[in-house]
């Protein structure tokens, strides 16, 4: 019997940034847990003001001396992720609080979660946005997101696999 997908849809404000990276440490994780086949995952932003664009630049040369391909092209969270997708994971304290404005109903609402409740090692509540900030920042999003995508798979595989 052929078993659903776990779908995971990162978020975070422009798709520039955090979620497209979130995206691109979480599928290296599954991959490297030889799990790729069971899993959908994929990124957006609360707001559009991004939608159509490749990642930031700047997210991009620190993710790809780590490994990483940021590929994803920046889109708005639409209506209807709220009912494909079962895991919606938040960078950070405002990603939570607007998901859950255009949460249309309480199941969508329980699908909704903070990076940073997954986090191993790191202490931290939220994964601080690194637009208008230096390098440090983006190297500390990928600090953050490795350790918590870790996390989030040990976390699923107790629950969900
Ligand atoms: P992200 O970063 O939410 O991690 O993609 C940002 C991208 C763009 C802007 C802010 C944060 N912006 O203000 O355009």
């Amino acid at each position: 019997m052929k078993q659903e997908k776990i779908k995971l849809l990162f978020v975070c404000l422009g798709n520039i940034c955090r979620s497209p990276s979130a995206e691109a440490v979480m599928k290296k994780v599954v991959k490297e847990a030889g799990l790729e086949d069971r899993f959908e995952i994929d990124s957006a932003g609360t707001a559009a003001y991004h939608e159509g664009e490749m990642a930031d630049q700047r997210m991009r040369t620190h993710a790809s001396r780590r490994g990483y391909q940021l590929e994803s092209i920046s889109r708005p969270v639409r209506m209807d992720d709220f009912d494909h997708f079962d895991l919606i994971i938040g960078m950070d304290d405002q990603n939570i609080t607007n998901l859950k404005r255009l949460a249309p109903d309480l199941e969508s609402q329980q699908k909704i979660h903070q990076m940073t409740e997954f986090s191993k090692v790191k202490t931290i509540d939220h994964v601080p946005d690194p637009y208008y900030g230096g390098a440090s920042g983006f190297e500390n999003v990928l600090d953050i997101l490795e350790d918590a995508c870790d996390g989030l798979l040990e976390q699923i595989k107790e629950s969900l696999l």
